[in-house]
């Protein structure tokens, strides 16, 4: 059994948690949070709903609750956020002290009820919340179905109910027919399993899926990450890979993959569960913003994906892009890119104006729509309208929304779920798909093998955020800022200032640099701090002269250029430098992220909350 004895204090630092953070909980990716307990004289389903509730943030596809008595198990379960799923189905209502609870964010199949975990075996005597993926799944599910087992979802999780029971039936012990299981999974996972022979008992695994113990007075609980149950308990235990867990009355049994037992220490957490929530930021846009480099990585994956759909789409006279928001900054870069390397006519629509168009497109019409919800009203409108006449393709965020099921063609953003209203590590992970699009289009191989070293040049921006932070204290009561770029740099202008005015409130207008000029150069002076975007590259040295016209007319200028540029050092108010390989054709998935810093600390030292902007919704499903 646990040893009491020995507790470890974790102090209240971001750093620290993300320490944590990173070597603990984010072995994989942040998708799907699971939760599991053992109490004593309490019903757990409700207990599992308020803990479940915490980990919304890891994914808001589907959330389930399975429990078990002495009659046996007990599920309900269904697609949506929890709110809407407990709303219909009443999900804190079910007997038994014993359960399991699931977030999902969807990754094999579709988000709907049959898909939503706890998964139930055959009989219905087992039941099991996954996080991870496992690869083998279709192999193992084919020799499954030729033994006559039944599966009812498209997910990869359901393999692993059936093959417990199968287990049991042939007379193992639930912990036994789990660790058998576990002998034939492979890939990543933190499971959590119940069963009808064991009414007091949850046995758990972990491999490179986050899986904590949380240990009680006499109750024990199993979690993704401690946010769950901290109003619960604060002391935890870290399960290590390859170990596994038995939790029941008598308390908990850590056993590694050789059986032994493992003296496990308890750790005590201090912070409280919002914050842990947040893995210690204060704000889930600013940990958005840090998980743009592994939402980059795991973009990259839809490669071979989005060189079988350009195969697949043939011959294509045009393209249209159609979208709203930050969504439509995305589409803007893409044609610029599309245009002067495949040389393809390429047109940008925003999806509430896209009926004025409609009637140019025809069957040599690609049109791309793009959606971090892929539930916008306007975009699927037009997307609706498109489909009678043109092949199309979205590029979306979250698996399985309307989009996804309208589109001809579809690429996924892997950027994991953005709680944060103003979109970060989705902006770029779609920037990230038009790139690999536009590459492939060109057979450009040079600037699709690039792609590789950006999340790379992202880190050093965040390893000197603090400059951000000292420059946007600086800017917090003004009343206008302009953000000016040419080029590929134009549609990151536009997005700096879309930032700036969701969460600071500030007005904030975006202009492509040379057309200043013939208008808003009237409103600049002292008052009004002017960003430019000024990478290396062939708009350089137009873009250096409209610096000189904002600044000769009083302005402050805040200078986003490569590190071996001596004037952006010296001669404006302020910079920030980016590394010198950085070139104006890859900065827009570079020199974006200074300004999301800016704007982000602008917003908090204004006392705002950045996350949650007054006015405006995450995804906007009216007209
Ligand atoms: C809302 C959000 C924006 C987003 C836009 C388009 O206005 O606040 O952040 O860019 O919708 O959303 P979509 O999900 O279609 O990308």
């Amino acid at each position: 059994m646990i040893n009491n004895s020995y507790i470890n204090i974790f102090k209240i630092n971001r750093f620290t948690i993300n320490r944590f953070a990173i070597n603990r909980f984010t072995m994989g990716k942040i998708m799907c949070g699971i939760v599991g307990c053992v109490l004593t004289n309490r019903k757990a389903a409700p207990i599992l709903l308020e803990c479940i509730s915490k980990l919304e943030y890891r994914g808001y596809d589907s959330v389930g609750i399975s429990t078990v008595d002495e009659n046996g198990i007990h599920l309900k379960k269904g697609s949506g956020k929890i709110k809407e799923v407990d709303d219909k189905i009443d999900l804190g209502e079910l007997p038994g002290s014993t359960g399991i609870a699931h977030v999902r964010w969807a990754t094999h199949g579709i988000p709907s009820k049959e898909n939503s975990h706890p998964h139930i075996s055959n009989e219905g005597n087992i039941s099991v919340v996954h996080n991870g993926i496992i690869e083998n799944f279709g192999e193992i599910r084919e020799s499954l179905e030729s033994e006559g087992y039944i599966f009812h979802s498209q997910t990869d999780t359901e393999v692993i109910p059936i093959l417990i029971e199968k287990y049991m039936d042939k007379g193992f012990n639930l912990e036994d027919a789990l660790k058998k299981t576990l002998k034939i999974i492979k890939g990543s996972y933190a499971i959590g399993a119940i069963s009808k022979n064991n009414p007091n008992e949850i046995v758990a695994a972990r491999k490179d899926s986050p899986l904590i113990i949380g240990v009680g007075d006499k109750d024990y609980f199993i979690a993704s990450d401690a946010p769950a149950i901290l109003n619960y308990t604060k002391n935890v235990i870290y399960v290590d890979n390859g170990e596994i867990a038995i939790l029941n009355h008598d308390g908990v049994i850590v056993k590694d993959s050789k059986d032994n037992i493992v003296d496990k220490k308890i750790n005590l957490i201090e912070w409280d569960a919002e914050m842990a929530q947040k893995e210690g930021y204060d704000y889930f846009m600013l940990k958005e913003i840090h998980e743009q480099d592994s939402a980059i990585k795991d973009t990259l994956s839809e490669r071979d994906n989005i060189n079988e759909i350009i195969t697949e789409i043939g011959n294509i006279s045009r393209i249209c892009f159609v979208a709203c928001g930050t969504s439509y900054h995305a589409s803007l870069t893409g044609k610029y890119l599309i245009e002067s390397m495949a040389g393809i006519p390429t047109d940008v629509i925003l999806a509430s104006e896209f009926k004025y168009s409609a009637n140019t497109l025809n069957k040599d019409t690609l049109v791309i729509f793009i959606s971090q919800s892929g539930e916008t009203a306007d975009t699927l409108k037009a997307l609706k309208v498109a489909k009678k006449t043109s092949k199309t393709l979205a590029i979306v965020n979250v698996l399985g929304s309307s989009a996804t099921r309208e589109a001809d063609f579809v690429i996924y953003t892997r950027a994991g779920p953005e709680i944060g209203v103003a979109a970060t590590k989705t902006y770029i992970s779609q920037l990230i798909c038009i790139y690999m699009f536009a590459a492939i289009l060109a057979n450009n191989k040079k600037l699709l093998d690039s792609l590789d070293e950006v999340p790379e040049y992202i880190s050093e921006i965040l390893a000197k955020e603090g400059e951000i932070s000292e420059i946007a204290s600086k800017y917090i009561n003004v009343n206008d800022f302009f953000f000016i770029g040419r080029g590929l740099s134009y549609p990151t202008a536009l997005e700096g200032a879309l930032k700036l005015k969701e969460i600071t409130y500030i007005h904030g207008e975006g202009y492509a640099a040379g057309e200043l000029k013939h208008g808003p150069l009237a409103l600049i002076d002292d008052n009004v701090p002017v960003v430019v975007i000024v990478p290396p590259g062939d708009n350089y040295d137009k873009t250096i002269s409209n610096l000189e016209e904002v600044k000769a007319r009083g302005a402050n200028v805040i200078a986003i250029g490569s590190c071996a540029d001596e004037f952006i050092k010296t001669e404006v108010t302020d910079s920030f430098c980016i590394d010198e390989n950085v070139n104006e054709i890859i900065a827009p998935l570079i020199y974006v992220v200074p300004l999301q810093l800016l704007s982000y600390y602008i917003s908090v030292k204004r006392g705002l909350d950045p996350d949650k902007p007054k006015n405006l919704a995450k995804c906007v499903t009216v007209e």
